[in-house]
């Protein structure tokens, strides 16, 4: 019996996973932050899955970095986590051979593209490189491939993104990764990433325009990962 914390930035990524797990909604963090908890029992393990929120100034999901160290910290605090996942959405690149709504499991080291600070002894600090588990051999079993993640709070990007995310090997382009696995990185949690596709970063049409069309396709695809992962953890 393990616990396992997912941690999952939007409601419509994350519902998928809440219904096949049968998670219930409760109300474990201080009341003044935004993010959602689902929790709940399931074959060999607990559950808490932990989502960003919504904005009550904007009335979005709060995507992006800081919700989600500040998310993870809060739920840290009271889940002793055995294991974190992040499960997302991502862009891709098809010139390396993505498909929308394939599954990437993420690989070490985990950076940022837009923490661009050209001070030497900074700038090692501002892409970040943060670890996570090694995830080939769950990998092999599920058939499932294993990417780079570069994250920002951006989702297009300028030339120095594009620089960076070229330097950092990415394989998926998402707003949280990097900033979850820093906060694993001082938990001394394992970390976990698993991020499903919804547009390519190389397309031809807009990104947005991609990520609404697939979204649900790919929700669907991430959360039946998600699913086979936790039944061979
Ligand atoms: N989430 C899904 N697609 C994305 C992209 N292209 N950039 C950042 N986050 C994303």
């Amino acid at each position: 019996m393990k616990n396992i914390l997912i941690y999952v930035a939007m409601q419509s990524e994350a519902q998928p996973i809440i219904e096949a797990l049968d998670l219930t909604i409760t109300s474990l963090l201080p009341k003044a932050l935004p993010m959602q908890t689902f929790a709940g029992k399931k074959d060999k393990h607990h559950y808490l899955l932990v989502t960003s929120g919504k904005s009550t100034l904007y009335g979005v999901d709060n995507v992006g970095t800081e919700p989600a160290a500040v998310g993870l910290q809060a739920a840290l605090q009271l889940f002793d986590a055995d294991l974190v996942i992040n499960a997302g959405t991502a862009g891709g690149w098809q010139t390396k051979g993505a498909k929308i709504a394939q599954v990437y499991l993420g690989k070490s080291p985990i950076r940022y593209h837009d923490h661009r600070i050209p001070i030497p002894t900074f700038e090692a600090y501002g892409r970040g490189s943060y670890p996570c588990m090694d995830t080939s051999e769950l990998a092999r079993k599920l058939n499932l491939t294993q990417g780079f993640i570069s994250t920002s709070n951006s989702l297009d990007f300028n030339q120095d993104c594009d620089r960076l995310m070229q330097e950092n090997n990415a394989d998926c382009k998402e707003m949280e990764c990097a900033a979850l696995a820093w906060v694993c990185h001082l938990y001394q949690k394992p970390f976990l990433p698993v991020k499903a596709i919804t547009d390519f970063v190389d397309g031809k049409h807009p990104t947005a325009e991609q990520f609404q069309q697939n979204l649900n396709r790919t929700c669907e695809a991430l959360k039946n990962a998600v699913i086979k992962l936790l039944a061979i953890i």
